[in-house]
């Protein structure tokens, strides 16, 4: 008994540090774009990338459901999609951190959150934190025990909600530069995977009028 406990412990560990890890790799990524286009990296600039590092880690955690699904080969993946979409969060939490406390020169609070260029960003920034608090509540084991796995999943598909949400944040100042223009094919991509997942789903269950099984797969 204690040796399948540890088993199942390392195999967490394992999911965390690789999570990390893809979250590490996505924070150089979008750092070194920023010193080579900016010439400059600074606490702002830092601030920033850990936006970006939430924004794409939530996206590519609800992403991993379709390639999960659609690519038999690649199912495991499924695991990692809980631990990539933590380790978004706490970049969220550091992000929103620097953003209220050490930026106060660049961003004062309250004012510059309830101007009027800002005041839709701030709802939707505060919407999308309370949204990913609500779904990481719903991840914990005694929870998901509770709510039974259909609700649960249910629940995690407000992980859309966030990225409409978080789109809406960073579009209120320059709509136009490249990272966003990323994040938004990103996102559009995960999207649509997630639509034809759907439609594969309802052909292959076509036959069953209640749909339980798809109901139970996602
Ligand atoms: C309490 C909640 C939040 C606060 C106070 C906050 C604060 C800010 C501020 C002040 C900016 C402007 C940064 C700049 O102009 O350099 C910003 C941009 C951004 N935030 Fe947030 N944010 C919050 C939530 C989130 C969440 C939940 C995400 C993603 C999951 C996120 C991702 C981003 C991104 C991608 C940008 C765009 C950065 C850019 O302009 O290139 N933020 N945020």
């Amino acid at each position: 008994m204690n040796e399948l406990n540890n088993m199942r412990l390392s195999k967490i560990h394992l999911l965390w540090i690789k999570s990390i890890a893809i979250g590490v790799l996505i924070y150089l990524a979008a750092a070194g774009y920023i010193l080579v286009s900016q010439g400059i990296f600074n606490i702002y600039f830092a601030n920033k990338v850990f936006g970006w590092t939430a924004f794409f880690l939530v996206n590519l955690s609800m992403g991993l459901t379709s390639v999960g699904y659609l690519i038999s080969r690649w199912r495991f993946v499924l695991g990692y999609r809980k631990y990539i979409g933590l380790v978004g969060f706490w970049s969220f939490v550091v992000h929103g951190l620097i953003s209220l406390v050490l930026l106060q020169d660049e961003f004062p609070s309250p004012s510059y959150y309830l101007s009027s260029q800002q005041i839709w960003s701030t709802l939707a920034s505060i919407t999308a934190a309370g949204v990913m608090v609500v779904m990481i509540i719903a991840s914990r084991d005694f929870m998901i025990k509770k709510l039974g796995s259909v609700n649960w999943r249910r629940i995690l598909r407000l992980g859309y909600l966030v990225m409409v949400l978080v789109i809406i944040h960073f579009l209120a100042k320059n709509p136009v530069e490249p990272l966003k223009k990323l994040g938004l094919i990103f996102a559009a991509v995960i999207f649509l995977a997630r639509v034809f997942l759907e439609i594969v789903i309802r052909i292959k269950y076509k036959n069953q009028p209640t749909g339980q099984n798809s109901k139970k797969i996602l």
